[in-house]
Order: structure tokens, then C-alpha cells, then sequence
């Protein structure tokens, strides 16, 4: 199948020199790549600045940095895909302004204004008009539950794996996670800790059935 994949945090430039950004390693959506490369499938990876090799044998690589970049990449790209997986950490706001020259120290307080990114997510089944299987990602710290559920109805998702961002043993930045997964169809299940690998083998597969499923 042809598969979609986002991966990685997004900047959102300051200025030239600076950016807000977040803690996502990318190794979770690199890990869905690789699984799903080494199962023939063909992998659109779209990713942002990660310390990661991307695994060969990808369809093609899209290298981005801000969440507008990643929309963009996302728009342009998801028409004829079977599944597409947003696991990436998209940044929620930028900054309205983002002047081209550096920013100097003169005063003793500066504000920044900040302004909501795309939601990439969001716009997949009204705005990209996408209609095979969607899978969202949720980092939470607290109330997994009720976001993860919230998500997977206001987004039109058919899965939205869910992690608690909270314990320091699993999740961002490192190298295994413990997952919730809630399916479109009130069912719920839980992938144990293990390696974000193991994860990847197991979503991929459970994705695979999704897209059987719908055919
Ligand atoms: O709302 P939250 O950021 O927790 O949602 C996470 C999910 O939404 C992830 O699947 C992420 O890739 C996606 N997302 C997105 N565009 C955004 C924010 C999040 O695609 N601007």
C-alpha cells in the first residue's frame, strides 16, 4: 500500500537565528517507516529536523521545518494514499512576527505574539478531501482518555494512538513507548512497553488490516 507517514517536531521561526520547537525525537514515526518500507510498502516520509538516518527504500523523503512547510508537504502529497500517519510533534503556535534580521538584546522584556499553525490533522478529510485510513497521534500529560477520544471524533480519525507524555520512561526522545489505541469503532487496546521498533511492527500491521478493512 501506498503510505503516508509524518514524523519529528517542526521550528517556528523567531528569526533568523531562533525557534520554538518541542522534544519529539522522531524515532516513532521513523520506526513506522522502517517497518513499513522493509514490508514492501511504498512510505512517504515527511520529516522534520531529526538526528535520524531515514531508512532506504522510501517512495521519497520531504524534509520540512515549520508546521506551514509540513502542511504544504501533507497537501501535496496525500491525494492517492491508502493510509496516513501523523505522528509528527507539529509546533500548536508561531510567531506572528519573524524578522529578518536578528533580534537584539536592547530591552528587559520581550513579548512575543504568537499565532495557531495549520492543523494538519484537522484539514486531512475536509480541507485534503483524504478518504482512506487516518491515524493521528496523541502526547498527552494528563486526561488521555478524554483528548485521545475527542480527537479521533472532531478529526475523523479511524485510530489515534495515544501516549503519556508525562513518565520520563517512555514517549519523547526515548527509545520505547507504551501506547493506547482507540479505533473509530469504540474499541480500545493497549501495545505494552517495548521498543518503538515493536511498536512500529504492530501499528503497521494493525494499519494494514485498517486498509483491508475498508477496501
Ligand atoms: O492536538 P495535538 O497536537 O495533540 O494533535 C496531535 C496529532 O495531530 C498528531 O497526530 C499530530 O501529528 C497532528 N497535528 C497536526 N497538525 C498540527 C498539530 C497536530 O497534524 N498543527
Amino acid at each position: 500500500m501506498r503510505l503516508l507517514i509524518t514524523a519529528g517536531p517542526t521550528r517556528e521561526a523567531i528569526d533568523p537565528v531562533r525557534f520554538l520547537t518541542n522534544r519529539s525525537s522522531g524515532k516513532m514515526g521513523y520506526a513506522l517507516a522502517e517497518t513499513a518500507v522493509a514490508k514492501g510498502h511504498e512510505v512517504i516520509l515527511i520529516s522534520g529536523p531529526v538526528n535520524l538516518e531515514a531508512p532506504t527504500g522510501l517512495a521519497e523523503l520531504v524534509s520540512i521545518e515549520s508546521a506551514r512547510e509540513m502542511f504544504e508537504a501533507v497537501r501535496d502529497r496525500i491525494d492517492g494514499c491508502e493510509a496516513a500517519i501523523f505522528c509528527a510533534a507539529v509546533a500548536d503556535y508561531r510567531p506572528v512576527n519573524s524578522p529578518d534580521r536578528k533580534i537584539k538584546k536592547t530591552e528587559d522584556s520581550l513579548t512575543l505574539e504568537l499565532e495557531k499553525t495549520e492543523d494538519i490533522l484537522g484539514s486531512a478529510r475536509s480541507g485534503f478531501g483524504f478518504s482512506g485510513i487516518l491515524v493521528g497521534f496523541a502526547a498527552e500529560t494528563h486526561d488521555l482518555a478524554k483528548y485521545a477520544s475527542g480527537k479521533l471524533e472532531k478529526k475523523g480519525c479511524d485510530l489515534v494512538v495515544a501516549n503519556d507524555v508525562s513518565r520520563r520512561d517512555i514517549g519523547f526522545d526515548t527509545d520505547r513507548n507504551e501506547v493506547q489505541l482507540f479505533f473509530a469503532d469504540g474499541r480500545r487496546e493497549t501495545l505494552p512497553v517495548q521498543t518503538k521498533a515493536g511498536i512500529g511492527q504492530k501499528l503497521v500491521e494493525i494499519i494494514e488490516g485498517l486498509v483491508k478493512g475498508q477496501r
